[in-house]
């Protein structure tokens, strides 16, 4: 057998026992000289970082990114410089409400997150499995996650908090019909498609912007699960994501995606009957067809889950030369929201861990702090900027071309300009007669329950996209099984928080 390596403490000296502690006697007690075994357990203490505040439950995988179809004349990213370019990419998926240790197979959006490593630094793509999202406004952001989080008095996820909320946001109406359709519960990563969702924009070296949207569709076909059949699974595995995701890699079936965009013109956002920048609107594919990019495979399970995908640090923040965004306010917020994330969650300097390391040369002036175990390129006396010392400097050809803006600075009431309800119609016309009947079992089953006034105002949304929609959902709401009386469920709880008995 060869020969073991030898075990050392944390400073690098080799120890002689890791079985027994020091005490004073075969008896105990312990010996506070014992340090390895303080070490030890104080290690142990700290094995845990806070889990994201959203989208904690998370698979991912490394893999690979390659243009099949020239876009140049748009941008003058990198990455897409020539057919046939690769470039290596970090992808990452989640659901967004579960916690760490949340089951896999749950009725959620799934964030689908790319990191793609390019030679001008790293572009993150950080989006979902549905094309558009609930709220419009960043201001609503932490309000919704708060509803499909847990009540804080019962600790229980709260449906009724859910459809008081989406009820009193109509705009959201379009992504809970996706949600609770049958592409609201995939079988797995690989049985999905992603999308950037936001309107992003790209520019050229002619200095011209072009407004994009990014669409990754999956060539495993969509598959999916109704209600009964996850929660049967989970009564079996809580895992059925990892266990897809991890397994085909590990037996060389990659999973494959093209990459697609749609593009607009500059000036043609002026005139679309619809806010381009919207983030609750689709672009119709009629009006901007798909225009393929490239073929996205995941190749390689990561050898150490912590460290390559708990430690990944996404951010929308993340665009490099010839990629750039819009004024979509969801967006922006994003822009600020990651990062500031990550130096809370990992700390200061967390594009330096490896698995957010730029693959290509990084050299900026960002000096101490946390997590700062990566040495120092500049010269010694450039440690200021600017310098006469030879440290980096930049470069104006990198400038991206101004983001024309107009308007005065006010809080638009949205609602008053937007339309939440035509998009919505649209889709739920699309589907087939099985296809909404299981929309409408999906919603019953999530909204049976909750308070009175709460139902009836949601289903005002239902009959403005449709009566059919009202009509269907409310049949499957009666055909349900009475609640068993002796379950107590956050819903009941609730009911009776809204209306509480008098004198009880
Ligand atoms: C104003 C709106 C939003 C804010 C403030 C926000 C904020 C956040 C924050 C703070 C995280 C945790 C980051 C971390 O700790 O690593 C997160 C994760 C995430 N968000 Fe958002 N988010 C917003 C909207 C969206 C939208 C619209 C999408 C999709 C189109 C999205 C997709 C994701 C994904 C995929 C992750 C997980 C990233 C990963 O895999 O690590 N978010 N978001």
């Amino acid at each position: 057998m060869a020969e073991r390596p030898k075990l050392t403490t944390t400073a690098g000296a080799p120890v002689g026992d890791n079985q027994h502690a020091l005490t004073a006697g075969p008896r105990g007690p312990l010996l506070l000289q014992d340090y390895q075994l303080v070490e030890k357990l104080a290690h142990q203490n700290r094995e845990r970082i806070p889990e994201r505040v959203v989208h904690a439950k998370g698979w991912g995988a490394f893999g690979t990114f390659t243009v099949t179809n020239d876009i140049s004349k748009y941008t003058n990213a990198r990455i897409f410089s020539e057919v046939g370019k690769k470039t290596d990419l970090l992808a990452r998926f989640s659901t967004v409400a579960g916690e760490q240790g949340a089951a896999d197979a749950e009725r959620d959006v799934r964030g689908f997150s790319v990191k793609f490593y390019t030679e001008e630094g790293n572009w993150d793509l950080v989006g979902n499995n549905t094309p558009i999202f609930f709220v419009r406004d960043p201001y609503k952001f932490p309000d919704f996650i708060r509803t499909q989080k847990r009540h804080p008095r019962t600790n229980l996820r709260s449906p009724t908090a859910q459809w008081d909320f989406w009820s009193l946001c109509p705009e959201s109406i379009h992504q809970i019909t996706i949600l609770m359709s049958d592409r609201g519960l995939p079988q797995g990563p690989q049985y999905m498609n992603g999308y950037g969702s936001h309107t992003f924009s790209f520019w050229n070296d002619a200095g011209e912007r072009y407004w994009v949207k990014f669409h990754f569709k999956t060539r495993q076909g969509h598959k999916h699960y109704t209600n009964a059949e996850a929660q049967d699974l989970i009564g079996k595995t809580r895992e059925s994501y990892q266990e897809e995701l991890y397994g085909a890699i590990d037996r060389g079936d990659y999973p494959k995606w093209t990459l697609y965009v749609q593009v607009m013109p500059e000036e043609e956002a002026e005139n679309t009957p619809y806010n381009p920048f919207d983030l609750t609107k689709v672009w119709p594919h009629k009006d901007y067809p798909l225009i393929e990019v490239g073929e996205m495979e995941l190749n390689r399970n990561p050898d150490n889950y912590f460290a390559e995908i708990e430690q990944a640090a996404f951010s929308p923040s993340n665009v490099v030369r010839g990629i750039s965004f819009s004024p979509d306010k969801m967006l922006q917020a994003r822009i600020f929201s990651y990062a500031d994330a990550h130096r809370y969650r990992l700390g200061g300097h967390y594009e330096a861990l490896p698995v957010n390391q730029p693959k290509c040369p990084v050299a900026h002036y960002h000096k101490d702090g946390l997590l700062r175990f990566f040495a120092d390129n500049n010269p010694p006396d450039a440690y200021y900027e600017p310098n006469s010392f030879g440290g980096p400097a930049e470069d104006p050809k990198y400038l991206e071309p101004p983001l024309r803006i107009s308007g005065d600075a006010r809080r638009y009431v949205q609602h008053e300009l937007e339309d939440d309800f035509s998009q919505a119609r649209a889709l739920f016309e699309m589907f087939d007669d099985g296809q909404k009947q299981r929309l409408f079992n999906n919603v019953a089953e999530a909204i049976h329950g909750v308070p009175e006034e709460i139902f009836e105002r949601q289903m005002n949304h239902f009959e403005a996209v449709s009566p059919d929609y009202a009509k269907g959902v409310r049949a499957a709401v009666e055909a349900l099984p009475a609640k068993d009386e002796k379950m107590k469920t956050q819903m009941d709880m609730d009911r009776m928080a809204v209306h509480p008995k008098q004198g009880g």
